[in-house]
């Protein structure tokens, strides 16, 4: 019977009690959507769509809850082609079918399918946004990679062995990253997945990273957190609102002018690093007079020895900005008069302090 035949000989009290369930997962997902809850609120307008796929409000509850919870980068970063091409190539040296591949943070399922286009048996693929891993389940079926690949709904952090993977990992792939390269906790991701998931000599890609930062003068740059007297009205007071973090932004959108030399600022070995506070100074010799805007930061990553990534403002075509983080007010810096820069990192996030100005020793 076809499901418009079916619909249309229901009894009238039970369409209309099919009506009432589908206007109560409706309001359950408004409700959830209002309080912030979006992959439940997702997860009641499935609901509503199941039993009435063309219901308009339902679809764009259900959109709308979605565009919330799936970060609208996924789509720039998938065609990244640089991203997938070195991910690529770095997994196919990697993989041996007999090799146990964890996937942390599958999104579409990409690397976990490059994994198994390259040889390997068995692929855990966990995603730990509920809605992304079932889209990815759907895409590794079509593609004919479910024998090989399991998708896993969960964060990393909440799976152990054997009740979520057979055994612990080989190889750990993953691409969690930011344009700050820890903002998506990747630290604290792969320490437990080293504790919890891996075997000891398991191989992680990727393997180490870098963060690089440079300050630069940037009106435009300055302006992106920063307001003053607009159309005749001092608005400064928002400034109390500004970022004090960073925040992504495209360097060569922007007129900029660079004020030191590239620094590196911390290392990070995925092997052996976990996600505790540091902490670093560095003396910073300007190598131009001008006004500090902001510190401007970046990565490079070292995805196995030989194939590397990075979002340094000299590789215009990553779908990774910079991060940058503008100083609360501009600092005039000159050659000869180095500045003291406090940079620290924790779990997720990587800020900046201009300490102050230093006598020029010798
Ligand atoms: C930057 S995307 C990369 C997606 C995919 N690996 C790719 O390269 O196309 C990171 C994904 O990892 C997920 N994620 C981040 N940390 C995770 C964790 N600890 N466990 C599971 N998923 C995680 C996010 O929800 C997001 O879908």
């Amino acid at each position: 019977m076809s499901e418009d035949l079916h619909e249309a000989v229901l009894p009238e009290d039970t369409a209309g009690a099919v009506d009432r369930e589908v206007a109560e997962f409706i309001r359950r997902g408004r409700d959830l959507h209002e309080s912030g809850r979006f992959d439940k609120a997702i997860e009641e307008f499935e609901l509503a769509l199941a039993l009435a796929g063309d219901n308009r409000e339902a679809v764009l509850g259900h959109n709308r809850a979605v565009r919330r919870h799936v970060p609208r980068w996924h789509w720039e970063m998938l065609h990244d082609k640089e991203r997938a091409d070195l991910y690529d190539r770095a997994i196919r040296q990697v993989v041996r079918p007999d090799r146990l591949v964890l996937d942390i943070g599958t999104g579409t399922g990409l690397l976990s399918m490059m994994a198994a286009r390259a040889g390997a048996r068995e692929v855990i693929a966990c995603e730990g946004q509920p809605a992304v891993a079932a889209v990815a389940e759907q895409i590794i079926h079509a593609a004919g990679h479910h024998r090989a690949i399991t998708v896993v709904p969960k964060r990393s952090t909440a799976m152990r062995v054997p009740e979520d993977m057979p055994a612990r990992a080989d190889i750990l792939i993953t691409e969690t990253i930011d344009c700050a390269l820890l903002g998506e906790g990747i630290l604290g991701t792969i320490a437990h997945a080293r504790e919890h998931l891996l075997k000891e000599d398991a191989l992680i890609l990727p393997s180490a990273g870098r963060v690089f930062a440079q300050l630069v003068e940037s009106d435009s740059l300055f302006r992106k957190n920063h307001v003053g007297d607009l159309y005749g009205f001092d608005l400064s007071e928002f400034n109390r609102l500004a970022s004090l973090e960073y925040f992504d932004s495209r360097l060569r959108n922007h007129r900029w002018r660079p004020l030191s030399e590239p620094m590196e600022i911390f290392a990070f070995d995925f092997y052996r690093d976990g996600p505790e506070e540091r902490r670093a100074e560095f003396v910073v010799s300007p190598t131009a007079e001008g006004r500090c805007h902001a510190i401007v930061f970046w990565f490079e990553l070292d995805l196995v020895p030989g194939i590397g990534l990075t979002n340094s403002p000299g590789n215009p075509e990553s779908h990774w900005k910079q991060a940058v983080q503008c100083l609360p007010d501009p600092l005039q810096v000159t050659p000869g008069e180095p500045l003291l820069l406090e940079a620290r990192h924790d779990e997720a996030s990587l800020h900046f302090t201009a300490v102050g100005m230093r006598e020029a020793t010798s």
